[in-house]
């Protein structure tokens, strides 16, 4: 069993893998952190209050950053265009009843969910690594108490969503992915190179529809905008970014991994690029050395993948 907190900004494709976590009979969700990055940490956490009310979802919600580790960083812009104003394709939301978890920051959840449990939590982040890097600097002997930390973020043999060069996740706050990717606790990163190929058409989801529940329903009302915006990128479907991580928990062997340390660029044109040094290869001194070897995955069997989440969605399966 994976004992699991969601570090999310929900966010469509946020949601669905917030379902897929909640579903998968070897998941144990933890706990849901929230930070900004689809939209203000305000309409995230809101989002993930209301779908864990909406999905009978136990996990408590502890709410994070709202800005970037770097205070003195200009802020960015919302994605309206992919995820709505209200960040989850604009459906209705009722008045929700479930509170954030009271006093109790993100960072702070996370160190003291982690120390409660030593060596059992895997760390899901599919946002902006702000509420990672704050519970490190906090208390960096959590990295050797995390199981494991698995990203969707960067883009390393392919362009950037947000610019050539980078992707949102990391975009959104570089210094802090920095920070994740150099601390001393395994990390595995799912990144627009595997995430890019793995595109769940409107028919799957619509099937999805016909053999789930309302849980399913309500999934699909909210990634109908999603899709709409992706018709422009990819034709017909929904990328499915934060799902791909989640898979990567209990289908590994579903994905091809590269190890070398990973360094973010922090400002500039590539500001966010995310760059890894390969093992295999040597180089003249510099930035790389003496960080930790983490995992990058560079291919992915994106068929398996999907069916891996339609399983635990509509039937609470593993596969
Ligand atoms: C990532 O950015 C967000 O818009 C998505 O939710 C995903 O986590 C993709 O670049
Ligand atoms: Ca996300």
């Amino acid at each position: 069993m994976h004992k699991v907190i969601f570090d999310t900004d929900p966010g469509i494709d946020d949601a669905m893998a917030l379902l897929f976590l909640h579903k998968h009979p070897q998941i144990d969700l933890v706990g849901v952190t929230t930070v900004f990055g689809n939209a203000p940490i305000d309409i995230t956490t809101r989002n993930a209050l209301y779908l864990g009310e909406a999905w009978s979802i136990p996990a408590p919600v502890a709410r994070g950053a709202g800005v970037t580790l770097d205070a003195d960083r200009k802020g960015g812009y919302w994605p309206t265009a992919i995820h709505g104003e209200n960040g989850i394709g604009e459906v209705a939301i009722p008045d929700i009843i479930n509170r954030v978890e009271d006093g109790h920051p993100a960072h702070q959840f996370i160190i003291d969910t982690v120390r409660a449990h030593p060596g059992e939590i895997t760390l899901v982040a599919v946002g902006r690594m702000t509420n990672l890097a704050l519970a490190i600097k906090a208390d960096p002997g959590i990295a050797s108490l995390v199981r494991q930390v698995v990203i969707m973020g960067g883009a390393f043999d392919v362009n950037g969503n947000v610019s050539p060069a980078a992707e949102a996740n990391i975009h959104g706050d570089p210094e802090a992915a920095d920070v994740v990717f150099t601390a001393a606790w395994p990390v595995v990163v799912i990144g627009l190179d595997v995430t890019m190929q793995t595109v769940m058409t409107s028919g799957f989801l619509a099937e999805m529809v016909a053999s789930g529940g309302e849980d399913v329903r309500l999934l699909s009302d909210i990634s109908q905008f999603y899709i709409e915006f992706y018709k422009t990128r990819v034709g017909d479907g929904m990328v499915v970014h934060d799902s791909c991580a989640c898979v990567y928990l209990v289908r590994p062997d579903l994905f091809e991994t590269r190890s070398g340390p990973i360094r973010v660029v922090c400002g500039g044109i590539a500001d966010g690029q995310t760059i890894q040094k390969p093992d295999s290869r040597g180089f003249p001194p510099g930035h790389w050395d003496s960080h930790p070897s983490q995992l990058v995955c560079t291919k992915v069997r994106p068929d398996e993948v999907l069916a891996v989440i339609r399983a635990a969605i509509v039937s609470g399966q593993a596969l």
